[in-house]
């Protein structure tokens, strides 16, 4: 069972995922956080992709595509996986076939451009261990730190007004595109993702346990 989470920056694919993720006891991948570790680190990979994930723009199909490739032949990805921020364009859909052919679920996240500038600009995220916070729904027990790992919180590079305008803009272009494919494929579900948290779980769980 592959499960793959589409939306704009911000809607919540990475709140879902975790939920679901445990829940069902199957792996969550994200290419964000792939990245973002990659630029923490250093690495070739990570040297590559800071410039564009700072002004907001994709990383190039073939690396991503290679990320994915590799991370999906591991074990832990046997019975299921969940896809986090992944495909992105349509050369990424398509690799994802010829991989394998699992059974997909498809869920596309909706919201408004305000919601999700509110959400973005008052996120904070663990460095350590990638728990998401936020200054308004879901703030941490103490101010600045990280309730899981006692590690002081931080605000993503990305999280900017002027990033996530980029962020956006790049997304309405992806819509589009996955939007088509996956309709044709007939295994998209719309969610409305200006709903609290519990409730989209809860959505998403009910959706997942009819198709899988
Ligand atoms: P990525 O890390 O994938 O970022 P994104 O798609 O912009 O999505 P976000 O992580 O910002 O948001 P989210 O939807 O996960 O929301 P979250 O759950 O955190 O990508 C970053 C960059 O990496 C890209 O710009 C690109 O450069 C590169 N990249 C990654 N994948 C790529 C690919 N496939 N191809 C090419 N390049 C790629 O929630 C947001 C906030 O809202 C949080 O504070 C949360 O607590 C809160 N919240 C969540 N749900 C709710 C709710 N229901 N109600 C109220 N608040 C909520």
């Amino acid at each position: 069972m592959r499960i793959i989470f589409l939306g704009p920056p911000g809607s919540g694919k990475g709140t879902q995922a975790d939920l679901i993720s445990k829940e069902f006891s199957i792996p969550k991948i994200s290419t964000g956080d792939i990245l973002r570790e990659a630029v923490a680190k250093g690495t070739p990979l990570g040297k590559k992709a800071e410039s564009k994930m700072k002004k907001g723009e994709l990383v190039d199909d073939e690396t991503i595509i290679g990320i994915i490739k590799e991370r999906v032949k591991k074990k832990d990805c046997k019975k299921g996986y969940i896809l986090d921020g992944f495909p992105r364009t349509l050369p990424q859909a398509l690799a994802l076939e010829s991989i394998n052919t699992d059974k997909e679920i498809v869920f596309l996240f909706k919201i408004s451009k305000e919601e999700l500038v509110r959400r973005l600009t008052s996120r904070l995220v663990c460095p350590k261990c990638k728990a998401v916070y936020n200054l308004i729904s879901l703030p941490p027990k103490t101010k600045g730190i990280c309730d899981i790992c006692f590690t002081p919180l931080i605000k993503r590079s990305d999280d900017n007004e002027e990033t996530i305008e980029k962020r956006y803009k790049v997304w309405e272009a992806e819509e589009k595109v996955l939007n088509d494919y996956y309709t044709k494929k007939g295994n998209l579900y719309p969610i409305d993702a200006s709903l609290g948290s519990q409730v989209i779980f809860e959505q998403i769980c009910s959706i997942i346990n009819k198709n899988r």
